[in-house]
């Protein structure tokens, strides 16, 4: 190349970034999504090693804009793992506790933590509404590090939090081996709700450090299958493979589920339709549902005890309430009409209607036959 085509580049180059990061008045109207402007302004500030974001409003502006369109993407980690803006803290908030189970959560968890985010956290980990604060745990389990026992402990003994929030704070403690000991602390002093047991079993049964599942294995044990063998911990089972056309029978009938499920047309409203299961949850989400239901209580799944002035108390799931009358279902599947004038209580309880021991219906093949059946439930356009 001569040298006269050379500086022609470099000069036409300096014209296009002059327009890039001086003020360059956009049209009134309103913004697009993601303006061709912006994207290129994000790409040329990623190809650069050195670039101060705060001393460069236009471009800031160009960023912020780009990240709120394209979050999630490969370039939005990049960038706010580089410039961590304060004015995306909020959303990064938002963003990160709707993919708290995926792994676009746990790494923008860890920008969280890192702008100071843990507090904003912690408070809502410890609030009323149940889905976000089992996301928030999850997220502080991803990215807290050293900081998980002193948040997760407290959480785990505490005698407010759901038996949801208390079972994703002992994974989320259990993601760490020093976690994991002072999990054991805990269930060696007895320290540990019973409900919260089948959780701790196997975070601690499946430690990588054999001196912890050793010690655990004297406190804690999982329960029993059909044919009397332990079940596997979550973590092995869902290393297994199952048969499809096997554990379509099993739901049907040694598993009970039907009485209580619906597929399509068959099945009794109880719980939620599964008709579409295999596209909600994960296989460990599958089997951490059926053994564990107490751990992760659907949302407009919650049990509810009404306690009449006859002293009869009616649980079940609540179907509807007006000033005069409330609706229990009950886990028969009937529902209950109670006067109001009659209920001396009424109150929502820690456990799911649904069974915590259907794992004694199965032998440990029929449950991953299951698991495996369930998984191809779906949605018809999210595949097989
Ligand atoms: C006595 C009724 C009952 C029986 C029997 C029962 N379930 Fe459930 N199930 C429920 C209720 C109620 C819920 C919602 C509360 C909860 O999430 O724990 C539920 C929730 C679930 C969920 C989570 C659904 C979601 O949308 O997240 C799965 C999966 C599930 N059950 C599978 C099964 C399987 C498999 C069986 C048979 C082995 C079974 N259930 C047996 C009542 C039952």
């Amino acid at each position: 190349m001569s040298l006269s085509i050379t500086r022609f580049v470099l000069l036409a180059l300096a014209i296009s970034w002059m327009h890039l990061f001086t003020a360059w008045p956009l049209p009134a109207q309103e913004q697009p999504a993601l303006s061709p402007r912006d994207k290129l302004v994000v790409e040329t500030i990623l190809r650069l090693k050195e670039f101060k974001l705060e001393t460069n409003p236009v471009a800031k502006e160009s960023v912020l804009r780009y990240l709120r369109a394209q979050a999630g993407s490969d370039q939005y980690f990049e960038l706010i793992e580089r410039f961590r803006p304060a004015e995306l803290a909020e959303e990064l908030l938002q963003f990160c506790l709707s993919h708290a189970e995926d792994s676009k959560g746990a790494r923008g968890a860890a920008v969280l933590v890192a702008m100071g985010q843990t507090e904003q956290l912690q408070q809502l980990a410890q609030a009323n509404d149940a889905v976000q604060a089992v996301a928030a745990v999850r997220l502080l389990g991803h990215a807290a590090g050293k900081d998980l026992p002193r948040i997760m402990v407290p959480l785990i003994i505490s005698a407010e939090a759901s038996t949801e929030v208390r079972s994703a704070a002992i994974i989320a403690l259990g993601r760490s081996i020093v976690g994991q000991r002072e999990l054991l602390t805990l269930v060696s002093k007895n320290q540990l709700d019973d409900q919260l047991k089948f959780a701790a079993a196997n975070v601690l049964l499946s430690s990588s450090e054999s001196t912890i599942a050793a010690e655990a294995g004297k406190y804690l044990e999982l329960p029993a299958t059909a044919d009397r063998q332990p079940l596997p911990t979550i973590a092995e089972l869902v290393q297994r493979r199952g048969s499809v056309d096997a554990g379509s029978q099993i739901f049907r009938t040694p598993g009970t589920c039907i009485n209580c499920h619906k597929l399509q047309t068959e099945g009794r409203e109880v719980g939620p339709d599964l008709s579409t299961i295999g596209s909600k949850l994960s296989r460990e989400a599958m089997y951490v549902a059926i053994l564990d239901p107490s751990s992760a209580i659907s949302h407009n799944f919650e049990t509810y005890a009404a306690l009449t002035d006859e002293g009869t108390v009616i649980t079940g799931l609540l179907i509807s309430q007006t000033d005069d009358e409330v609706t229990i279902r009950t886990s028969e599947g009937i529902d209950k009409r109670i006067d109001r004038a009659s209920i001396e209580e009424m109150k929502k309880q820690p456990k799911s209607l649904m069974p915590q021991d259907l794992q004694r219906l199965m032998t440990v093949q029929q449950l991953v036959d299951l698991v495996e059946y369930l998984l191809t439930l779906r949605t018809a356009n999210s595949g097989q």
